[in-house]
């Protein structure tokens, strides 16, 4: 089993007989390695997020605390919420904790004032604990780095081992004032943490084939204020950048990378939750990192950098 995230709030992709963590690789137009397939866990049966969209994709933080509930009212929803929490996910009372802390504006106050009403906090949580919805999705939004990331079905949960992209590329000389490639931005979360650490020049080209990924991008974008610095466009790989051919400092990408065969071994939050566009590698997951290798040098200046992460080997 390999855990590819281990965070306050965690996600694990699972994939038995994968002993390795992700591998993340700071290089200079060099050719990759191969991954090994594995063996497989019996599929499990696929929840349709697409039936059920989130009636509000606005993150539960950051919506009006207009919804008053008397405070007993309140501790009820909390006793039949814990209630459904079987022992063995003691993780799971943090998160109704954190789903209270970021419904509630004030949980001292009688009535309580919430963002969402009690009825949709309910509903929430079931799909949570029953159909085993990212909690990530159930309250709109990751912390990563210092950030606050919105997601929702659609987008990949950034996970905390790709915070480490940003940490290399920002030792790379130059780096503040240079223009780089963010190529598969999905919730924008390197984009934007790049954009911020950048000087007047800088800029970030974020590029997403998927227009929910576009969309929330953009939003994460706004609400750090990074729009001087990040251009978002739609479009496959390379195909958007055909304006900046060979004028890039860098590209950092974390393209999709699970091989096609171990997508139906990976746990529920993510194999039925989280959009195939971004977890499926191809065979032995190489399929897209091979396309961007292959591409690379049509976009880079002399001297480029290529970052990404990838199934470690
Ligand atoms: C593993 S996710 C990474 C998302 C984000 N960069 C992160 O680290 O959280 C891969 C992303 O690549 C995008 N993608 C897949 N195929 C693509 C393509 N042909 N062109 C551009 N983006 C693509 C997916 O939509 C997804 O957002």
């Amino acid at each position: 089993m390999a855990t590819l995230s281990l965070s306050s709030r965690p996600l694990t992709f699972l994939r038995p007989n994968r002993t390795k963590p992700p591998l993340h690789r700071l290089l200079r137009h060099k050719p990759l390695a191969s991954s090994s397939a594995s063996a497989l866990t019996p599929p499990t049966p696929r929840a349709d997020p697409s039936s059920t969209p989130d009636p509000d994709p606005t993150p539960l933080f950051l919506r009006s605390a207009s919804h008053p509930v008397p405070a007993a009212a309140l501790a009820s929803f909390r006793r039949r919420a814990a209630a459904l929490v079987p022992p063995s996910a003691p993780h799971l009372h943090r998160h109704l904790r954190w789903l209270l802390a970021d419904a509630t504006a004030d949980p001292s106050s009688d009535p309580a004032l919430l963002r969402a009403p009690l009825d949709d906090l309910e509903a929430m949580w079931t799909r949570h604990v029953r159909e085993r919805r990212p909690f990530q999705y159930v309250v709109g939004n990751e912390h990563w780095r210092d950030l606050v990331v919105a997601v929702r079905e659609g987008v990949l949960i950034p996970r905390p081992e790709t915070e480490a992209v940003v940490d290399m590329i920002r030792k790379v000389e130059g780096f503040a004032d240079g223009r780089w490639a963010d190529l598969g931005t999905g919730s924008g979360a390197i984009a934007v943490a790049v954009a911020r650490e950048l000087g007047h020049e800088g800029r970030v080209f974020a590029v997403d084939v998927s227009e929910v990924a576009v969309e929330v991008a953009t939003l994460n974008v706004q609400r750090y204020g990074v729009q001087g610095k990040v251009e978002i466009r739609h479009g496959s790989w390379f195909e958007p950048l055909e304006d900046v051919k060979g004028k890039l400092m860098g590209v950092i990408s974390n393209p999709p990378y699970i091989p096609t065969d171990d997508l139906p071994g990976l746990q529920p939050e993510v194999g039925w939750h989280e959009p195939k566009l971004a977890l499926d590698g191809g065979k032995e997951g190489l399929e897209h990192l091979l396309h961007l290798c292959e591409g690379l040098s049509s976009v880079l200046k002399p001297g480029g950098f290529f970052v990404f992460e990838a199934l470690a080997i």
